[in-house]
C-alpha cells in the first residue's frame, strides 16, 4: 500500500524509525509556510502536526483535491486545526489526548512550586551576584482551583493533593462525580471560587468561549497574593489583564508555559517575560523524552489502523505504552 506522510513538526525519532519499519514514506518538512504547505498537501494521504502549524480550511481544501485522508495532531489542543473545514472536506482528525497528561501535569507542579519561592528570579539573582533571601509561600494547606477538570486538571488534582493541598475544580461540564471520587470539591460560580484560591491552574482548550476568559474582571474575582498557572492556551489570557493584575497584587507570581504569541510578540507579554515574579517557559508542556515517545507511538498507530495498513510492528510498540497510560488511570 503507497501511503505518504507529510509531518511538519518536530516528532519523536521512533516516528520516522516505526513508519520506515511499517514501509510508509514520511517526508518531514520542519518549518513549512502555509504557502509551502498548500503546495506540499494534496501530495499526502496523511498530515502530522504539532501546535505550531496552523491547519486552516484552505489547506485541507487543498489536501482533499489531491490524496489528503487523515490529519494527525501529534498532542492535544485542537485549535490550530479547522475541524469545520475538516468535517465539510471529510478529512478525519485524530490526536493523541493522553500522551503528555502526565509531563504537562509534572510542569504544573513545578511551575506552582517555582511560583511560590521564587525559584527563577532567585536563581537569576544569585547568579549575577546576589545572594539575598526572599521570603516565598508553602504550598501546603493551600486551597487550589483547577479551571476546567479534563485528564490533565484530574491529575494536578491529585499530585496536589498529595502535597497537602485542598483542591477546588470548576468547569462547564458535570464534573460532580469525578471531582468527589478524587477527594475535590466541584465548584459551579468560578468568580466565587477564585475569592477563596491561592493558586490557580487553568486547563481549558482554546475555543471562542474561552478566549481570554481570564480578563480584569477574573482577576478582580481572585484574592489578594493569588499564584496564577497556565499551561493551556496562550489566549485564554489577557496578558494585559494579568500584568494588572500583578502589578495591583492580585496575582502574587504567575507560571506561564504557553502565550497568545510565541514568541512573545506585545508589549504586554514582553513585560510579563521580564517580571520578576513571572515564570516563563517555552511552551514545553508536553516536551518530555517520555510524552514525545508516547505521542510518536500513538500517532503512527492511529495512521495504521485508520489507514488499515497491517504493521505487527507498530501494533507491538503500541502494547507497552498503553500499558503504562493503563497504569496512570488513562486510556489510549
Ligand atoms: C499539546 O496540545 O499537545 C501541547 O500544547 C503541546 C504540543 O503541541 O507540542
Amino acid at each position: 500500500m503507497d501511503v505518504r506522510i507529510l509531518v511538519t513538526d518536530h516528532l519523536h525519532k521512533v516516528f520516522h524509525e516505526l513508519a520506515k519499519r511499517c514501509g510508509i514514506r514520511v517526508d518531514e518538512r520542519l518549518g513549512a509556510t502555509r504557502d509551502e504547505l498548500l503546495r506540499l498537501v494534496p501530495g499526502y494521504d496523511v498530515l502530522v502536526v504539532r501546535s505550531r502549524t496552523r491547519v486552516d480550511g484552505e489547506i485541507i481544501a487543498a489536501g482533499r483535491k489531491g490524496r489528503l485522508r487523515l490529519i494527525v495532531r501529534a498532542g492535544v489542543g485542537l485549535d490550530n486545526i479547522d475541524l469545520e473545514a475538516a468535517k465539510r472536506y471529510e478529512v478525519e482528525v485524530v490526536n493523541t489526548p493522553t500522551a503528555s497528561t502526565q509531563s504537562v501535569a509534572e510542569l504544573v507542579l513545578g511551575l506552582m512550586i517555582a511560583a511560590a519561592r521564587s525559584i527563577a528570579w532567585l536563581n537569576y539573582r544569585a547568579r549575577n551576584g546576589v545572594w539575598l533571601k526572599e521570603r516565598g509561600l508553602e504550598l501546603y494547606g493551600k486551597t487550589l482551583l483547577v479551571v476546567g477538570f479534563g485528564r490533565i486538571g484530574r491529575r494536578v488534582a491529585a499530585m496536589a493533593k498529595a502535597l497537602g493541598m485542598r483542591v477546588k475544580a470548576y468547569d462547564v461540564i458535570d464534573i460532580e462525580r469525578s471531582a468527589r471520587s478524587l477527594g475535590v470539591e466541584p465548584v459551579y460560580d468560578l468568580c466565587e471560587a477564585l475569592r477563596s484560591a491561592d493558586v490557580v491552574s487553568v486547563h481549558v482548550p482554546l475555543t471562542k468561549q474561552t478566549y481570554h476568559l481570564f480578563s480584569d474582571k477574573l482577576f478582580e474575582c481572585m484574592k489578594p497574593r493569588t499564584i496564577f498557572i497556565n499551561t493551556s492556551r496562550g489566549a485564554v489570557v489577557d496578558a494585559e489583564a494579568l500584568l494588572r493584575a500583578l502589578e495591583e497584587g492580585k496575582v502574587y507570581a504567575a507560571g506561564l508555559d504557553v502565550l497568545e504569541h510565541e514568541p512573545p510578540a506585545t508589549p504586554a507579554e514582553k513585560k510579563l517575560l521580564e517580571h520578576p515574579r513571572v515564570i516563563v517557559t517555552p511552551h514545553i508542556g508536553a516536551s518530555t523524552e517520555e510524552a514525545q515517545y508516547r505521542v510518536a507511538i500513538l500517532s503512527l498507530a492511529a495512521i495504521t489502523r485508520r489507514l488499515g495498513i497491517c504493521c505487527p510492528e507498530a501494533e507491538e510498540a503500541i502494547k507497552p505504552v498503553c500499558d503504562q497510560l493503563e497504569e496512570m488511570g488513562l486510556n489510549c
